[in-house]
């Protein structure tokens, strides 16, 4: 049977107190219902109906899906009335899963269960026992365990409210039971709402067979309302994140201070002190060490790189044995072949910088090519835009920048060429010369300083 995943996602969130559609509120950098779309495409769905209310543009823009379908839902009716807009989007003979857009972590694992689970014509649910069960819809069973209804918390009478079970939203059914169900489904309830719940107890009077399973946490099936809920879901992922990449040989200084927003591969034996933030795509191999304070965004770092406190790393691929930092900032497009060192206050940005070669302060390399083993001193700067467009600057192998080069591309300086300190370089630099072009020095004799001017 194929499989079509509705995702609810009309709810206005109020509590957020935001402008934005709940929805859009990121956890671990992706937006709650990107999360919720994500994990729905690994089930391989023949198409996934999101059903939205508020903010309809943005909503849309905001997430990417393959096989994405968009329905509004003009007025909220209830989870019943929702699910219903979804009907033209779904087949007869095919299992429909229901999701939430609000409830992020939603495993793959127990969507699997859950849909293994559900009968060629019939539903199964996801529920879960809580300590406080207060607030969500109650799952009614009768004396053979076999669940017959579910209660909303309003509607519910007192011996009601002590059961623990409770319904997460998510659920199983056949297309064509929906087809059948939802439009006869009424609103007299202490909501006047129409209820998605209500076809368990369809379910019930039909024989048709109602199974329930479990998700392995409750985190799973946290719902997000407000944002002290945001954060305590963001924590419960990255703590289970941290604790994933333990388990495979990451030592962490701190595993309550390590923020992942995207995805990470981290060889064993690398160490990470506190506060560091990876974003989107990072590998990192082993025998790596990560100092404090550093954000590292799409990029690769070789085995046995050290990356000093501070460092701000993007889109750039460090081979192996560098040293970069503290304090240093690597941009997009920068590759640092292998054992370069990069020290404090010192910018890189689309360059190639050669085997060994060292820029260890002070500096701003862009749009540069240098080759190996070449030292750049202190406060060297290439100057590679003229305010209109961007210029290359390419320095050879074992070359010796003095400190303080300005490099005006386009310019080349040649293999084990030297340039003085505190030269402006505007014109190539031939293999094995020195070049200086700076004022010359004058010492002047007997030269008095000037005199304070007596005021009266
Ligand atoms: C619902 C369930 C309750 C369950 C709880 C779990 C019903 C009647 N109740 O209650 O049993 O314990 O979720 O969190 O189903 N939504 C729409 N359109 C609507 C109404 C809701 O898209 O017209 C969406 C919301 O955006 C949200 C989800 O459906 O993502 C659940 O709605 P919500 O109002 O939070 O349901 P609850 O009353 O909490
Ligand atoms: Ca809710």
């Amino acid at each position: 049977m194929t499989i079509s995943a509705v995702i609810l996602a009309a709810g206005k969130g109020t509590r957020m107190k935001s402008t934005r559609a709940k929805v859009l509120h990121k956890l671990a950098g992706k937006p709650l219902l990107q999360h919720v779309v994500d994990t729905a495409e690994m089930l391989a769905p023949r198409n996934i109906t999101v059903i939205y209310g508020h903010d309809g543009e943005a909503v849309q823009s905001g997430i990417e899906g393959d096989t994405l379908c968009w329905i509004e839902q003009k007025d909220q009716k209830g989870t019943g009335h929702a699910v219903a807009q979804a009907l033209p989007n779904i087949k007869a003979d095919e299992k429909v899963l229901i999701l939430y857009g609000d409830v992020p972590l939603i495993s793959k694992a127990s969507l699997d269960e859950l849909i293994a689970l559900c009968p060629e014509q019939g539903v199964s649910l996801l529920t879960i026992k809580l300590p406080n069960p207060s607030g969500y819809g109650r799952i009614i069973r009768n004396q053979e365990n076999q669940v017959i209804g579910i209660v909303e918390q309003k509607d519910a009478n007192a011996e009601q409210l002590l059961i623990d079970e409770i319904n997460t939203g998510i659920f199983c059914v056949t297309g064509s039971l929906l087809q059948r169900w939802l439009p006869s489904l009424e609103n007299n309830n202490a909501q006047g709402e129409y209820y998605l719940t209500d076809i368990i107890a369809l379910a019930a009077k039909e024989d048709v067979p109602v199974f329930a399973c479990h998700p392995e946490s409750a985190e799973e099936v946290e719902g997000i309302n407000n944002r002290r809920q945001l954060a305590h879901l963001e924590r419960a992922y990255q703590l289970n994140v941290a604790n994933e990449l333990m388990d495979a040989g990451v030592t962490l200084s701190d595993p309550t201070r390590l923020d992942v927003r995207g995805n990470v591969s981290i060889a064993s034996d690398v160490e990470i002190d506190i506060n560091v933030i990876f974003e989107g795509t990072v590998e990192v191999a082993t025998g790596v060490v990560i100092g404090p304070n550093c954000v590292l965004k799409n990029c690769s770092l070789g085995e046995g790189v050290v990356i000093k406190a501070n460092t701000v790393i993007e889109d750039a691929v460090i081979e192996k044995d560098c040293v970069i930092g503290p304090f240093a900032r690597i941009r997009p497009k920068t590759v640092l072949a292998e054992g370069v060192k990069i020290g404090n206050f010192v910018e890189t940005k689309k360059s190639n910088i050669g085997k060994g070669s060292k820029v260890s302060h002070l500096s701003y390399i862009g749009d540069a090519e240098i080759g190996e083993n070449a030292n750049i001193g202190a406060g060297t700067i290439t100057c590679n835009y003229d305010g209109v467009n961007k210029f290359k600057t390419e320095i050879g192998d074992g070359a010796f920048i003095g400190s303080n080069t300005c490099l005006i591309a386009p310019v080349k300086v040649g293999v084990n060429a030297t340039t003085g300190a505190g030269s402006a370089i505007n014109k190539d630099v031939a293999d094995n010369q020195l070049s200086i072009a700076r004022g010359k020095q004058r010492n002047i004799e007997s030269w008095k300083r000037p005199q304070k001017i007596k005021q009266d």
